[in-house]
C-alpha cells in the first residue's frame, strides 16, 4: 500500500467522506492571494490557526484561499468554505454556517466539527475586516 492510500484509508475509517478526503489531499484553495481585499488569521480554542484571503470585486467574492496549521478537518472545511463563497456577496457568504459546511462535505468525524467552525469564524472575521475598510 502506498502512502496516499494509507492516509485515505485512515481518514475513511475516522469518518471523513470521500469529498472531504479529496479536498484535504488535493489542498483545494490552499494558498494566499496577492494584495487581497481582506485577510484574517484566527486561532481557535484547539490552538490551530486559519488565515483566509479574499479578493472582492464589485461586491462579489471573486477568489478565496486559505492557509491553516490545523488538522485534516480544518483543511477540508477551509476548502469547502472557500469553494462555497466564490460568486457570493460578502453578506451571503457570512450567512454560511457550520452546518452548511458539514453538509457540503458530507461527513467528517464528530470530534472535528469544531474545525468547520474555525473556518466559518475566520471567514466572518475576514468579511468584518473587509467591511470596516471599505
Ligand atoms: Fe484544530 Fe482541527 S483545527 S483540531
Amino acid at each position: 500500500m502506498d502512502e496516499i492510500t494509507g492516509i485515505k484509508n485512515l481518514l475513511e475509517k475516522s469518518g471523513y467522506s470521500q469529498k472531504a478526503i479529496d479536498y484535504y489531499l488535493h489542498r483545494i484553495n490552499v494558498g494566499g492571494i496577492d494584495e487581497p481585499s481582506a485577510r484574517f488569521a484566527y486561532t481557535g480554542p484547539c490552538g490551530d490557526t486559519m488565515e483566509i484571503f479574499l479578493r472582492i470585486e464589485s461586491d462579489i467574492i471573486k477568489n478565496a484561499k486559505f492557509q491553516a496549521t490545523g488538522c485534516a478537518g480544518s483543511f477540508a472545511s477551509g476548502s469547502a468554505l472557500t469553494k462555497m463563497i466564490k460568486g457570493k456577496t460578502p453578506e451571503e457568504a457570512e450567512k454560511i454556517d457550520r452546518e452548511d459546511v458539514l453538509n457540503h462535505l458530507g461527513g467528517i468525524p464528530k470530534a472535528k466539527i469544531h474545525c468547520a467552525y474555525l473556518a466559518v469564524r475566520t471567514l466572518r472575521k475576514a468579511i468584518e475586516k473587509y467591511k470596516e475598510n471599505k
